[in-house]
């Protein structure tokens, strides 16, 4: 690290610090279009229904707005003119590149990220960049943002930031990394020497990294993961010790608050797709088992769908919902479940299948926390998660969580905070590029006794749902996290500017 500073001309920061790293300023010009167009065209409504959000950021109105203008304004002022911001600013950037604007796993995980640490920098001891890598941009999901994470999106898109003084954090698959094995801006930008330090942010959700990953990730100066199962499974894979970090991943428990918000009407969202719907308007309210995922066979949805409809009936009481969407699949979920319980021979319950509702329509991140507010417990049996977010939303919501006690979520599951759920063996995955991994294969029995004795023990399962936000908040809340990564890239600077 030390020899990288040596390479780095000395006593050039005025004219590294005005320029944006050059090269990649062509592929930024088309994602600057496509922000710029979107931001003109703020629907209202959105603007409304974010208002919940903003606190978050009340502390800092004027420097979003200083950003925001200096995008609108691209042509800098000569250097040699007074600053119009008279706060002296660190030298040090932190680069975060990720999929920002394209929606999915690593996209939310790096704009919780971003939002806690802009949230609970005080004295910042470096300014934040972010950049769109490793994914294609999505129209719907920029829309679909709260306008504040736009306006600051732009603002961090703006910072300038010399390489040398830069430390980029590449939060996407290894793939994705210079030199990428598919179309996408690089991770660095440049040469890997030419800045301060170079992080490489991934997880996977098998047992083991695959070699090229892993000689990719021994490339990084560090490879942050979110949890000890992948310290151990990174470096049993080959990944240098050295450079493996646990940082976890933050939970925004203000926005995810169970007293903030009403239930999502679960009848207007969701399709009957096995058994009846309850005619006796309201009279028995129905226990609602909640779950959300990318429809994929990863998530263990057939382990899922079988136990709820073995274990229970019509008389129960019970109703499942499945928040999902397309994962290289079509939306015809309905087709797909119908099919499978045909297929696997489940036999209908004399008194008539307990039912099961699909919702597949977009629900706006804004409304995510209503969907777990109208849910009696949440359940997820994957075969492997790199972190699972709905579970950490589910808890932070104080719901009861069951789910499969492999890989990620043992970060956080435990027996008095949820019900984890026993795995009754390891599996070969058969399809995709992990194929020949090994993944985990939840208990279809264990999971319907689990998922009963929620329903008929619902002030444990209360109790547990307290204890999970109470975890969520103690090791997963915002500020701790953005504490986390800074003494991090603190450590890192001191190290390198020694
Ligand atoms: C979950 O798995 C971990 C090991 O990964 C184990 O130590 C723990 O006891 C398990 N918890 C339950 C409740 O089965």
């Amino acid at each position: 690290m030390n020899s990288r500073e040596n390479q780095q001309p000395i006593n050039r920061p005025q004219a590294n610090r005005t320029l944006k790293l050059k090269p990649y300023a062509f592929y930024l010009s088309s994602i600057l279009i496509l922000v710029l167009t979107i931001s003109f065209n703020f629907p209202k409504t959105n603007f409304l229904k974010t208002q919940l959000l903003k606190h978050t950021f009340s502390s800092h109105p004027t420097t979003i707005v200083q950003n925001l203008f200096g995008f609108l304004h691209p042509i800098k002022k000569p250097q040699q003119t007074q600053p119009i911001n008279p706060t002296p600013k660190p030298p040090n950037c932190l680069l975060w590149m990720a999929p920002f604007l394209s929606g999915g796993g690593y996209s939310s995980e790096a704009w919780s990220y971003i939002l806690s640490l802009y949230q609970h920098s005080k004295n910042p001891i470096f300014r934040m960049a972010i950049e769109q890598h490793g994914d294609q941009e999505s129209l719907e999901f920029w829309e679909g943002l709260p306008e504040y994470v736009r306006k600051l999106a732009i603002g961090l898109y703006n910072t300038r930031c010399s390489m040398k003084d830069t430390v980029v954090i590449c939060h996407s698959e290894p793939g994705a990394w210079n030199p990428p094995l598919f179309e996408t801006l690089p991770c660095p930008p440049a040469a890997y020497q030419k800045f301060k330090s170079v992080i490489g942010r991934t997880m996977f959700e098998t047992d083991r990294v695959n070699a090229e990953h892993v000689k990719r990730c021994n490339r990084m100066d560090y490879v942050w993961v979110p949890t000890q199962f992948h310290v151990s499974s990174f470096v049993q894979s080959g990944v240098d010790p050295s450079k493996v970090v646990k940082i976890v991943q933050p939970i925004d428990v203000k926005f995810f608050d169970p007293l903030a918000y009403e239930p999502l009407n679960l009848a207007s969202v969701g399709k009957l797709i096995m058994g009846k719907a309850t005619q006796d308007l309201e009279t028995k309210k129905k226990f609602v088992f909640m779950s959300v995922f990318k429809w994929e066979y990863r998530k263990g949805w057939d382990v899922l769908l079988k136990s709820y409809l073995e274990e229970f009936s019509e008389a129960d009481g019970v109703a499942l919902y499945l928040l999902t969407n397309p994962y290289h699949s079509d939306r015809d979920f309905g087709n797909k479940i119908v099919e499978f319980v045909e297929k696997s021979g489940i036999e209908m319950p004399v008194t008539g299948w307990a039912p099961v509702y699909v919702m597949d329509t977009h629900i706006a991140q804004t409304d995510l926390p209503r969907v777990y507010k109208a849910a009696d417990a949440f359940v997820l049996p994957s075969r492997g998660e790199g972190w699972g977010r709905p579970l950490v939303e589910a808890m932070a919501m104080s719901l009861p969580v069951i789910a499969t006690n492999w890989s990620g979520p043992t970060e956080y599951l435990t027996a008095e905070n949820s019900y984890p759920l026993p795995v009754d063996r390891m599996s070969e995955v058969m399809e995709g590029p992990f194929r020949g991994h090994l993944w985990a294969e939840p208990s279809v029995s264990k999971l319907r006794v689990l998922m009963r004795r929620v329903v008929n023990n619902v002030e444990e399962a209360k109790v547990k749902g307290k204890k999970a936000r109470e975890d969520m908040i103690k090791r997963f809340s915002p500020e701790i996290v953005a504490d986390i990564v800074t003494k991090h890239v603190q450590h890192i600077l001191q190290k390198v500017n020694r």
